[in-house]
């Protein structure tokens, strides 16, 4: 791919600075997101720390907002590192830690000018499409390359969050973009292998039932998360799971199972309520990290980036912190833990929407109010698969509400690739309809967030109706 010139060299401002405060010995204090796009950037921007002897100190954060820039600045650190939020709350950032220097490494919609302190490397800054070409973990692993190009081996990491955010969305479900020079980067130190098949996680590695529960981009409703309702269905549909003593992994498959399988997964895919085309969501490019032991979570980007997820969702995300860091024996064994639980609880809430009449439809949006019902951390994460599976029936965007635990109501909204209401921006939605109920809101034109106070939420759905509505007939 041609490198984006004027791009690349926006990092050298921001790798100065660093480079500056590293050598003074300040701390660095590193500040993200909570989910895999987060994880695997604060891991990339901890990792290019300690190879320079910094000292650093490196948190997840729910969310970008007064309270916890507060306690940031009582810190006294010397430099705040920003990544995968920041652009979206400039003023803010500005207002909070008025003297610090700052650098904001994000991939957000930016809101407002960076403050006079600040340094802020975006890819929307440059014309490069943020929500799709490269994520929050890309541009901290070309800011760690900018410092030190020993952190070649972090490119792995760098496309992890990329997969996370849903970025492939190249032909045959690949990475597009500037995520292109980053796997270029990334096969040539040796670290990558790209493949095409089905896209289960772990297929050359697993036992055929426990990659199909395991998987859950795509979620397969009645199958992600439950190993024996996949050994009943393969036992079902005659493929079997065993060759003599030894499991069969979906590399054992010959093609005739393979198309056997691919066949009646689109079957049940159609009987749990899934659009029959979504069911291609099943095969793709498989991005397997060479370096990275066989039969671990981390071999497989897509199973990485999920395994960072439910650290984050699930409030571990200092466990996915130390994975990216190279955290393996106890600590993944407390990860795939988690990551089981994350697929039991995203299972039980879809039951939970599907069995009851949950979605409502407005003009032009769906609304899921959860209240308490669906954690917080996940309402994005559910919202995704609906929209992503086709069980809603409509192009409409969804926007789903959950209460949080901070006494205000945390807003996730998603729009489904390739559909009439691409013209959309739901981070100019969200920014608006949030600010105009006193909250605040932002992201990406098809994935974005909100907090908004309690109380405020049917006004809240009807502003973000309207602007659809106006947004849609605009487009
Ligand atoms: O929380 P959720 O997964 O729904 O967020 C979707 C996107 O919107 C994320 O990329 C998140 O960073 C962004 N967002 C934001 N401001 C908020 C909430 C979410 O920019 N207040």
């Amino acid at each position: 791919m041609e490198p984006p010139r004027e791009f690349l060299s926006s990092f050298k401002p921001a790798a100065d600075l660093f480079k500056s405060h590293a050598e003074r010995g300040s701390i660095i204090r590193i500040l993200t997101h909570n989910d895999a796009d987060g994880v695997s950037s604060g891991g990339i921007l901890s990792k290019a720390a300690k190879r320079m002897g910094a000292p650093f100190k490196t948190t997840v954060e729910k969310r970008l907002d007064e309270p916890m820039l507060r306690g940031v600045a009582e810190e006294k650190p010397g430099l705040v590192v920003f990544t995968d939020f920041g652009s979206g709350y400039l003023e803010l950032v500005g207002k909070a830690l008025p003297d610090v220097d700052a650098i904001i490494l994000d991939h957000h919609m930016p809101s407002g000018e960076a403050p006079q302190h600040a340094v802020q490397v975006n890819p929307l800054l440059h014309g490069i499409d943020g929500s799709r070409d490269i994520a929050a973990s890309g541009v901290s692993y070309i800011f760690a390359k900018t410092l030190d190009p020993r952190n070649v081996d972090l490119a792995p990491l760098g496309l992890v969050g990329a997969l996370g955010d849903q970025q492939d969305k190249g032909e045959k479900k690949s990475l597009k973009g500037v995520n292109i020079l980053i796997e270029e980067e990334a096969i040539a130190a040796g670290l990558l292998s790209k493949s095409v098949d089905l896209i289960f996680y772990g297929h050359e590695t697993r036992p055929v039932a426990r990659a199909i529960a395991n998987t859950t981009t795509p979620f397969i409703p009645g199958l992600s998360g439950r190993e024996d309702s996949a050994v009943a269905f393969l036992n079902h549909i005659g493929i079997p799971l065993k060759t003599g003593d030894r499991m069969r992994s979906l590399s054992d498959l010959d093609e005739e199972e393979k198309r056997k399988l691919f066949s009646a997964l689109s079957s049940h895919m159609v009987a749990q309520g899934c659009d029959a085309k979504t069911v291609h969501n099943l095969i793709g490019t498989v991005y397997t990290f060479k370096k990275e032991e066989v039969t671990t979570p981390m071999r497989d980007g897509r199973e990485y980036s999920s395994l960072l997820n439910a650290c984050a969702r699930m409030r571990r995300p200092s466990l996915g912190i130390g994975i990216c860091l190279g955290d393996r024996g106890e600590a993944m064994k407390d990860a795939e833990q988690t990551v089981d639980e994350y697929r039991r609880k995203i299972g039980g809430y879809l039951d939970w929407v599907r069995t009851g009449d949950r979605i409502k439809e407005m003009g032009a949006i769906y609304v899921l109010s959860a209240g308490t019902d669906i954690d917080e951390n996940i309402v994005g994460v559910v919202s995704s698969i609906l929209l992503g599976q086709g069980i809603l029936k409509s192009t409409k965007p969804i926007v789903s509400a959950a209460n949080s635990d901070d006494g205000t109501v945390k807003i996730s909204s998603r729009i489904a690739e390739g559909t009439a209401y691409m013209g959309i921006h739901l981070g100019k939605i969200m920014q608006e309809a949030a600010g105009g109920v006193k909250g605040a809101g932002g992201g990406h034109d098809n994935a974005a967030g909100a907090f908004i106070p309690q109380g405020t939420e049917s006004e809240f759905m009807r502003r973000v109706d309207e602007l659809v509505a106006k947004q849609w007939s605009a487009s």
